[in-house]
């Protein structure tokens, strides 16, 4: 028996074989969970999502439901056809982000109002945004769990992060208050910091193989994060393991989020 038979778990963030929201599906999947997927509305991912989905068992019955989370409409959609479909959700994974190229490399004083709001609705804002549809679901299931990811430059000075860095550090102030409102509920919420890992969104910062050196050199654990270590902690946070877990910011950074330099 999986310690996640039953649950129903919402995954928004899979683009390919690469990213987090993939690693964190195929540990919940490992554990029994029900999936649904979104999808950013182009053929192209449709097809991405579905092929990986497809190499799950039990995906003839999983969810895969497109989403901008950019247009509210679609949002309200999305959790619309999980309450027709499921009636119920245990599990929202949001893991998502987006930022114009030129908003990450460029100086960070010369960034646009448009730059900046348009990382912070992508990456941040989504997250109020779907917890609040996702918030009666989870609460049809008697409580659940949210969580979302985020990045240590939301506290230090990461260089060529920029724009992203503002918006994870509102990401996890986001994470803080749902968590406070969200908690009577019996609803969980948090968030993981991972270490750099190559994804499609990561390879819009540049300098990310230089990040990876340094982990294998300074960080206590001298080596980097992999996609199955992140998705298991996704499955941690997912499951009743961190019952007691609401508010908090969890590295996956192999410790290298303790040192000063
Ligand atoms: N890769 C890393 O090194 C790293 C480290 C820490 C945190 N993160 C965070 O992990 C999360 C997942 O990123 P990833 O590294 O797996 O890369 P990824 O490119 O695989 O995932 C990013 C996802 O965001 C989705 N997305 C972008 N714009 C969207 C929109 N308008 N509507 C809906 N979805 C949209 C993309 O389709 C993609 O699925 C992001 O929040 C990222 O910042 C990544």
């Amino acid at each position: 028996m999986g310690m996640m038979d039953g649950k129903k778990c919402l995954i928004m963030g899979v683009a390919n074989q690469r990213s987090i929201a993939w690693g964190i599906a195929q540990a919940l999947h490992r554990e029994g969970a029900q999936l649904a997927f979104t999808y950013v509305p182009d053929e192209r991912m449709k097809k991405n999502v579905e092929k990986l989905a497809g190499s799950l068992e039990g995906y003839e019955s999983m969810p895969m439901i497109p989403c901008d989370v950019q247009d509210s409409a679609q949002m309200e959609a999305l959790f619309q056809t999980l309450k027709d479909q499921w009636g119920s959700l245990d599990v929202f994974v949001h893991s998502i982000a987006f930022a114009k190229q030129e908003d990450l490399t460029g100086t960070f004083s010369e960034i646009s109002w448009e730059g900046y709001a348009l990382a912070q609705h992508v990456s941040s804002f989504s997250l109020i945004e779907a917890s609040k549809h996702a918030k009666p679901l989870l609460e049809a299931a008697g409580g659940g769990s949210i969580f979302t990811l985020s990045y240590l430059a939301a506290e230090r000075v990461v260089e060529k992060y920029n724009v992203m860095a503002v918006a994870k550090a509102a990401l996890e102030c986001n994470m803080r208050y749902l968590a406070a409102e969200f908690g009577p509920s019996n609803i969980r919420v948090n968030a993981i910091s991972a270490g750099p890992l190559r994804t499609l969104a990561a390879s819009a910062v540049k300098g990310l193989s230089a990040f990876r050196e340094v982990m294998e050199e300074k960080a206590p654990m001298r080596r980097n994060v992999t996609l199955e270590q992140v998705g298991n902690v996704g499955l941690f946070l997912a499951s009743d393991l961190s019952a007691c877990i609401t508010g908090e910011t969890i590295y996956a950074d192999n410790g290298y989020n303790i040192l000063a330099v």
